[in-house]
């Protein structure tokens, strides 16, 4: 069975964005190419990933996808984007729009990730809406030395630590990686 793994940037209090979805805060972090690369050893383990229409629509925006589709990073893994609204898509990629209940296209995401792990990429209450249904094995996370006043939440949801336990720590550039095995409310 394949690991699902939310595996993201955050500020030291818990955004994944700011409020107008803007990442500037984080590509300037000094460290940040080192942190790219890391990146790169994880994405060649990764079969399927998931995420969220905003997460979807930055990429889009970012990468001026319309004008280069080859851009698109995760050509070797299925992408499955919720969203229940219509979205461009980009040619050539395998992406998959989704929407609802994330228990319901569980054996599909399986089926998708083969030998390799998924990666939930974001947004925290897509996550969350995996931890709900059982579905969130590892959630690493680069924290960097940013605060924000508001933004978007890396995982609004209550955790506590009988489900939480941390399984390492690491200093990378000015980014702290930590990583938390997650335990299944049956205990497994
Ligand atoms: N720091 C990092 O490394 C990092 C990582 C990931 C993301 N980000 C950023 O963080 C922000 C996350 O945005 P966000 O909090 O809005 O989360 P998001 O998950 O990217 O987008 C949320 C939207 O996804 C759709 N959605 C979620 N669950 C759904 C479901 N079960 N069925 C159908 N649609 C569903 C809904 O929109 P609609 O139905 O209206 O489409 C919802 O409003 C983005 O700016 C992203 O770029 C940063």
């Amino acid at each position: 069975m394949p690991r699902v793994i939310y595996n993201t940037a955050t500020t030291l209090n818990g955004f994944l964005a700011d409020e107008d979805d803007s990442l500037s805060w984080l590509f300037v972090v000094p460290g940040a190419d080192a942190a790219e690369n890391d990146f790169s050893n994880f994405l060649a383990g990764i079969g399927a990933l998931v995420m969220g229409s905003t997460t979807y629509e930055w990429i889009l925006e970012h990468e001026d996808l319309s004008e280069h589709p080859e851009r698109w990073f995760y050509r070797d893994a299925a992408s499955f984007v919720f969203s229940s609204r219509p979205l461009p898509e980009v040619p050539g990629a395998d992406i998959r729009f989704r929407e609802g209940d994330v228990a319901a296209i569980w054996g599909e995401l399986v089926e998708a990730a083969g030998a390799r792990d998924i990666w939930l990429v974001g947004g925290g209450d897509l996550v969350g809406q995996f931890a709900d249904a059982g579905h969130l094995d590892e959630i690493r996370v680069s924290v960097a030395p940013v605060t924000l006043e508001s933004g978007r939440p890396l995982l609004p949801r209550r955790l506590e630590s009988d489900r939480l336990e941390l399984a390492s720590v690491r200093k990378s550039g000015q980014f702290a990686e930590l990583v938390f095995a997650v335990r299944h409310p049956s205990g497994g």
